[in-house]
């Protein structure tokens, strides 16, 4: 069951796979006297060849973590991460080296994540200085720079300018490009747009678009903007208190959610298709739970209406739409063949909201 709740979309062969793996912090003692604080909680994930996968959930449920995780910046504590079979955390010099180029990340925040004493030249080419063997002469690292600049829409004399001299769309595009620079096969995008204005935003997104339509790259695209979510992603996996607690495509997700965190949060967003009636808005009762001591059995039970005594005694199970009692539904067309996985992490997943005619009442109610 696993390994169906989160195979890629299209059937494509995997870039990533994330197994089992956990992460935790050491804090301060809380008043039951834990002092680990669960950020990751046996999280699997796969992400397919030129795919994006969507990340979403509350703010502290674990998604940065997890990038900082597949980027080596942070040790799991236990579980796998791999590409083509090859886990990092066991590796070293050259071989490390060459993993590192695989995975890259574009930050938040383009004003703070460039260095304002280098022009944007140096940022871009500054893995070049690591990765020694990519580029080797100067007359190479400089064609290739220009081409890159020009990749995401700058001319080759930015290339002397400092980051201070560019707006934040422009900068986010130097961020991108230096995240081009190794040729990764997966960039980690970690809220790319949320610090820009919307015109601009939109610019980006489809900078990001066409460099994955030439590039064959894949994405893991965090966001807090759902809109934003629905129209970048090919799939979806939501977080819930350092847990995936739902896979499958992005139309399945927001159109037909199993689990009813993922239900209160895609009834906040707006609808794909203006003229579908609009989901009743969930409103979730009260705050994330502490990782430091998440309730027992089901992380999400002390928020759910649909709970009940066996959800604080058993950790829920994973069940795909087809267990949940939901038929074979069509498979869906986004660029492949396979039908995709759609399966959540809950004893009592909701009914179609289609054919079922599923309302979910609001919570706090
Ligand atoms: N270095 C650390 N030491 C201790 N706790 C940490 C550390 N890094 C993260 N945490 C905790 O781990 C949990 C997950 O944090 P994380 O930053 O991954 O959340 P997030 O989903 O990215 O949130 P946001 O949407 O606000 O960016 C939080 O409770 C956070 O306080
Ligand atoms: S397992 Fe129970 S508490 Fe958890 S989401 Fe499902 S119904 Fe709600
Ligand atoms: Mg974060």
């Amino acid at each position: 069951m696993t390994a169906l709740l989160d195979r890629p979309v299209s059937g494509a062969d995997a870039a990533l796979e994330v197994r089992d793996v956990t992460k935790t912090f050491q804090v301060a003692r809380s008043a039951s006297g834990n002092n680990r604080l669960r950020a990751l909680d046996g999280i699997n994930l796969t992400v397919g060849r030129g795919e994006t996968l969507g990340l979403v959930g509350e703010s502290g449920c674990g998604k940065s973590t997890l990038a900082r995780t597949l980027m080596l910046l942070e040790k799991p504590d236990s579980g796998t991460v791999a590409f083509e079979g090859q886990d990092p955390f066991g590796l070293k010099g050259k071989e490390l080296l060459a993993w590192r180029r695989r995975v890259q990340m574009v930050f938040q925040d383009p004003f703070a994540s460039l260095n304002a004493r280098m022009t944007a030249g140096e940022i871009i080419s500054e893995p070049w200085a690591t990765h020694r063997g990519l580029y080797k002469t100067a007359r190479e690292r400089e064609a290739r720079l220009h081409e890159l600049l020009q990749l995401v829409g700058l001319r080759p004399s930015d290339a002397k300018k400092s980051p201070q001299e560019f707006s934040g769309g422009q900068r986010q595009r130097i961020g991108i490009a230096r995240a081009l620079a190794l040729n990764p096969e997966l960039i980690i995008l970690d809220e790319p747009v949320s610090a820009l204005d919307l015109s601009i935003q939109a610019q980006v997104l489809n900078l990001l678009n066409e460099l994955q339509e030439k590039l064959g790259v894949s994405y893991i695209f965090i966001s807090h903007d759902l809109s934003v979510v629905r129209h970048v992603t090919d799939r979806v996996a939501v977080m819930y208190l350092g847990r995936i607690i739902e896979t499958g495509t992005t139309e399945d997700v927001f159109e037909r959610p199993l689990h009813p965190y993922t239900a209160a949060l895609m009834s906040a967003s707006p609808k794909l298709d203006p003229a579908a009636r609009p989901a009743e808005r969930i409103v979730l009762k009260g705050e994330l739970p502490s990782p430091l001591d998440p309730p027992s059995g089901c992380r999400f039970r002390t928020r759910c209406w649909k709970a009940q005594d066996i959800c604080a005694q058993q950790a829920p199970p994973r069940r795909t739409a087809t267990e949940a009692g939901r038929g074979v539904l069509p498979a869906p067309s986004l660029r492949g063949d396979a039908p995709a996985a759609h399966a959540a992490e809950c004893h009592f997943p909701l009914a179609d909201p289609v054919s079922a005619g599923h309302r979910p009442a609001p919570a706090g109610e």
